[in-house]
């Protein structure tokens, strides 16, 4: 299989890609990113991706590399030039280079784009949901600006690696005052004993999920009862379901919470008709748009 990644306008082989040293993603996570899912060879609700991408890069302040159609010629390019049909596709952009200095570099700076595409079937993926996964909690010690998608997942590393070495699929963070906010890479779900489908605010503390988005419009058309609000860890441990959601993960139901069984330990039926739907729900982009791609290629 061939690997092929884009960086700064070229197409160039995985293993030889590479950035500079004063690239301020890598001096500062002065970074922000997206992640796709692919299916069938074609992007997964790219344009909410897109959108998100656009707010984050505004938040920063970092100018944007090129338009969203550019980004998602060069998206489908890397797609198409690593053969993934079941995967994901990774796109980083980040302040650009300049001499290290806290404070921002001159506005000329060009941004830095990488782009990157793996394989990852889906089989397993079904396979894992239809277990379901154990999550652990950990402290919320995240920074406040967590609405942004960048690259600074320090806290996020930490705690998923908590998570595996407790043999947990993810870590949910849990704020000061009990409440559970988000995974590490998921957002955190709950089906309380009454029916209602309930998952946290995005007025603070968590990340804005694509896929999050997508399954609330599908609650919305569905005859179930949905809340938008915080949840207590007290609340989750009593609740008749427990599942996750990300671009890679769509809906995964979670039958242990630090250790304990949610409800009978079973995969959830609200969860796993969810993931279904969401599926049904998803925007597929088309296999290829754009007259030409706006990039050089090395290889
Ligand atoms: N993670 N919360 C956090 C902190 C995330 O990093 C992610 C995504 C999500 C879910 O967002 P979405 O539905 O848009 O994937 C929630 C990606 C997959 C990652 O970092 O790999």
């Amino acid at each position: 299989m061939p690997r092929i990644a884009y960086v700064n306008g070229r197409y160039v082989a995985h293993r030889e890609a590479a950035v500079h040293v004063e690239d301020r993603g890598l001096q500062f996570a002065d970074a922000v990113y997206e992640v796709c899912e692919v299916r069938g060879g074609r992007l997964i609700d790219e344009h909410r991706h897109m959108a998100r991408l656009d707010r984050s890069l505004g938040e920063l302040r970092i100018r944007p590399p090129m338009t969203s159609a550019a980004l998602g010629v060069v998206l489908r390019e890397v797609v198409r030039r690593n053969r993934v049909i079941e995967g994901i596709v990774y796109l980083q952009v980040t302040r650009g280079v300049a001499p290290r200095d806290h404070g921002f570099p001159a506005a000329a700076v060009r941004p830095g784009v990488i782009v990157t595409a793996r394989a990852m079937p889906l089989a397993p993926r079904d396979a894992r949901a239809k277990r379901g996964v154990s999550v652990i909690t950990v402290a919320d010690n995240r920074w406040q600006r967590v609405d942004i998608k960048t690259t600074g997942l320090l806290p996020n590393v930490l705690a998923k690696e908590k998570a595996r070495a407790a043999s947990a699929f993810e870590a949910w963070f849990v704020d000061e005052d009990g409440y559970v906010t988000e995974g590490t890479s998921t957002n955190a779900w709950i089906v309380t004993t009454d029916g209602a489908v309930v998952t946290a605010p995005t007025d603070r503390g968590i990340l804005s999920g694509i896929t999050r988005a997508v399954l609330l419009d599908v609650l919305r058309r569905r005859d179930l009862r949905l809340e938008e609000r915080r949840f207590a860890l007290a609340e989750a441990r009593g609740a008749r379901e427990a599942f996750l959601t990300s671009a890679t993960t769509a809906v995964t139901p979670i039958v242990r919470i630090d250790g304990r069984a949610v409800a009978d330990g079973r995969p959830g039926r609200v969860a796993s008709e969810l993931r279904q739907a969401l599926r049904e729900a998803a925007e597929v982009a088309p296999a290829w748009s754009g007259p030409r791609n706006p990039g050089r290629s090395d290889i």
